[in-house]
């Protein structure tokens, strides 16, 4: 072949290839199982109803899975001969759960498919959206078609994870090296109107901080002492089971739990979205929405490069 022709032909095959490459879509399982949906709702349903905590830290295991190279399933994987598991990482260790539940869905949606057929980060963006809901946030279309990963990085979860003592410049831009901006960053922390964080998380906020309520941090300090109860558990906002704005609420009103929270209103660029967000759920909810889909296109890998797992 001529080397010209050559030169055309193979520019032509990569343009090809760009602009056939995988793209998410809502309806990605409609044809194939369309019992896939219903089925993982219930059991976020049950789990939800049976513990509602359930529900924040489902949420939180498919944003700790988007940040670590992308939303591939790789938070799920235990550690092999090959890599430790990001369950170890930090931000992850002794901190995420749910897992059990998300083994639980895994099995069902299996079993009702026929086959290993919805991939475990998809159910992860699927479960994340049900668990919002039933605490009574809001719904949005969830993108599917994600394949799963075959290796985990314990390394990388500890290196890009966004950490509770990080200031507001921090957070910019540790969401930034994500696509996220900063209209993501203060929607998604809104994550944290539901569930509970640990006493040895925020500790150095509740008894070091001066952008505190000394009422809030006084509050706090009854069930976290200064060396004691490390695991002794608090909630982000007064309404830790209900998806609402109690978190903005509590921000404005210097309440935040973690200096991660409270840096999003500090005299800083995010204030006046705080604000927005408090006086207006409809914002909120819209944005969430919009920015839980952009999360959930975090880096989403090709066919070729990964499988569909099989429960263990
Ligand atoms: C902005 C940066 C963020 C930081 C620094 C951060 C940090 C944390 C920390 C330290 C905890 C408590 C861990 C513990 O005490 O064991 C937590 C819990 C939680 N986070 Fe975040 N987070 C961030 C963003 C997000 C986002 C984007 C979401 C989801 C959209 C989210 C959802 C949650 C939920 C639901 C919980 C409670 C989990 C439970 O009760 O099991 N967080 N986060
Ligand atoms: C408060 O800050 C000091 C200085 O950084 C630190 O040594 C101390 O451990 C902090 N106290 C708590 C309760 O976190």
């Amino acid at each position: 072949m001529a080397p010209r022709f050559n030169f055309l032909l193979h520019a032509f095959l990569s343009l090809a290839l760009a602009t056939t490459s995988f793209s998410l879509s809502p309806k990605f399982y409609d044809n194939v199982c369309p019992q896939a949906l219903p089925a993982i709702k219930k059991v976020v349903e049950a789990a939800v109803h049976r513990e509602p905590r359930m529900g924040a830290s489902l949420l939180r295991l498919h944003f700790h899975d988007c940040f670590v190279n992308g939303c591939e399933g790789s938070l799920l994987l235990d550690s092999s001969s090959a890599f430790e598991t990001e369950k170890n990482g930090r931000g992850n260790f002794n901190s995420v759960r749910g897992f059990e539940v998300v083994d639980q869905i895994k099995a069902v949606v299996d079993r009702v498919c026929g086959r290993p057929m919805v991939s475990c980060a998809d159910i992860l963006a699927v479960v994340a959206r049900d668990s919002v809901v039933v605490l009574g946030g809001p719904t949005w279309k969830v993108r599917l078609g994600r394949r799963d990963s075959t290796t985990a990085s314990r390394a990388l979860a500890d290196s890009v994870l966004p950490s509770a003592s990080m200031d507001l410049p921090a957070l910019i831009s540790n969401f930034k090296n994500q696509g996220l901006n900063k209209r993501d960053l203060v929607a998604l922390s809104g994550g944290h109107t539901i569930g509970l964080s640990q006493c040895v998380i925020f500790r150095n906020m509740i008894y070091n901080a001066t952008n505190i309520d000394p009422v809030f941090a006084k509050e706090r300090r009854a069930t976290c002492s200064r060396t004691g109860g490390n695991t002794n558990l608090a909630p982000f906002d007064p309404t830790p089971a209900r998806f609402d704005t109690a978190y903005f609420k509590n921000l404005v009103k210097e309440r935040g739990l973690l200096t991660s929270d409270q840096a999003l209103f500090n005299d800083g660029s995010t204030d006046k979205l705080v604000e927005t967000y408090n006086k207006n759920p409809n914002a909120f909810w819209v944005d969430f929405g919009k920015s839980m889909i952009k999360m959930g296109n975090i880096k989403p890998l090709t066919r070729n490069q990964v499988q569909i797992r099989n429960v263990n």
